[in-house]
């Protein structure tokens, strides 16, 4: 049977807490891999941690979006970390998303789509007009143009990117149980991976709390 994939999200700066999540998410039914974003890979050893990890699979979501320049500079200042993932917003445009991927060697090269904390009141306020759906549609398609390899959407969108992008497909905005935090397109695991999701990403309900009943509880619930 294939093995569900998970990637925590580590949203913390504190190193013993990340440490705690490595080895309390050793598991042999579930295959993990560790999603550092801004607020790890900002703290003052966050740098240095990741440098030191091995034989793990990592995740930089560093969410780039600036002009082309910057963001190939900057994915190669952090190539000696060797991420197999690394994010990109599909938002700063075909020319920086090319140019990202040109210098991303063996790192996976992730297209992050609209963020699941909005929802379409939200993206009206910023001066977007169509609804989520068509939006990401459209930045896959582009993704797909970029030759990306994977792209961050909702779980609730992975049919639609489906039929315009043939890669991987990573899904945060995962909730077992009724709150949703700051997230509004969310779904649970089992919907997100009865969609076609390949990862979901998990940050608060894994990490929250007691982490091994955390993971049971997502493994209980995967197995109903
Ligand atoms: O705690 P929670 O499960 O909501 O964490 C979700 C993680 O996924 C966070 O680290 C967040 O930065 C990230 N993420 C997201 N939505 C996106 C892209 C990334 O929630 N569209």
């Amino acid at each position: 049977m294939k093995k569900n994939k998970v990637f925590v999200a580590c949203d913390t700066t504190d190193i013993k807490k990340i440490k705690r999540i490595l080895k309390e998410t050793q598991n042999k039914n579930v295959i993990f891999g560790y999603k550092f974003g801004l607020e790890f890979l900002n703290s003052k050893n966050g740098r240095k941690f990741i440098n030191s990890l091995k034989n793990r699979i990592t995740f930089g979501d560093y969410k780039f979006s600036d002009i082309p320049n910057t963001c190939s500079s900057a994915i190669r200042a952090i190539s000696d970390l060797n991420f197999n993932y690394l994010t990109i917003h599909i938002s700063a445009g075909l020319n920086a998303l090319k140019a990202a991927k040109k210098v991303s060697g063996k790192a996976k090269l992730i297209g992050v789509t609209i963020l699941t904390s909005l929802d379409y009141k939200a993206l009206k306020e910023i001066g977007f007009n169509k609804s989520v759906k068509r939006l990401v549609t459209h930045q896959a398609k582009l993704a797909n143009k970029a030759k990306l390899d994977a792209i961050v959407c909702s779980a609730q969108e992975v049919q639609i990117v489906k039929k315009v992008f043939k890669n991987e497909i990573i899904t945060p905005g995962i909730r077992l149980n009724t709150s949703s935090d700051d997230q509004k397109r969310t779904l649970t695991p089992k919907q997100a991976y009865k969609n076609g999701a390949d990862w979901l990403v998990i940050g608060r309900d894994i990490t929250k709390g007691n982490i091994k009943n955390n993971i049971q509880k997502l493994i209980n619930h995967l197995d109903k």
